[in-house]
């Protein structure tokens, strides 16, 4: 009896393994549903295209507060960072707790999420 529970319990593992995407594109998928949802209403992913919001095209990697055109808050353009991931969850996070003044108003409080939606902008192609 117990080891044919252990048979079982060693081929559904088996099954699992060899069926889950690697978790950056499954995180990817799920950011770039969160994205649409959450982000696209004022973030573009193309280049130039600003919205209520900066475009993100190529953003983790890029100086914070450096669009061209894009209204930004005194706090963002005089940040003086260049975007990495762990940046981007900080400020998605609680963006005014970051940037003092930030005219973005919303958060994201879900970690889970956040790290999807990086994961997402990381895996978009950058024109810069
Ligand atoms: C209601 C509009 C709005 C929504 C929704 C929004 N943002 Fe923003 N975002 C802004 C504005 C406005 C700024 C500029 C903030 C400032 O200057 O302080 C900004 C700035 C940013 C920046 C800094 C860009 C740079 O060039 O330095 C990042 C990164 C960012 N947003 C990511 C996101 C992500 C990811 C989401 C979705 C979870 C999101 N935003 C949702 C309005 C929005």
């Amino acid at each position: 009896m117990a080891s044919r529970f252990l048979a079982v319990l060693a081929c559904s593992t088996l099954a699992l393994s060899g069926l889950a995407p690697p978790a950056s594109a499954q995180d990817a998928a799920t950011g770039e549903r969160l994205f649409r949802t959450r982000c696209a209403s004022c973030h573009s992913l193309e280049p130039g295209q600003n919205r209520i919001g900066p475009s993100l095209n190529g953003v983790i990697g890029r100086q914070a507060g450096s669009v061209e055109g894009a209204r930004y808050s005194a706090g963002l353009r005089d940040l003086g960072i260049t975007w990495d991931a762990a940046q981007i969850d900080t400020f998605l996070a609680n963006p005014r707790a970051m940037v003092k003044g930030s005219t973005m108003t919303i958060s994201v409080t879900n970690a889970a999420d956040r790290a999807a939606i990086t994961a997402y902008l990381q895996s978009q192609p950058s024109s810069n």
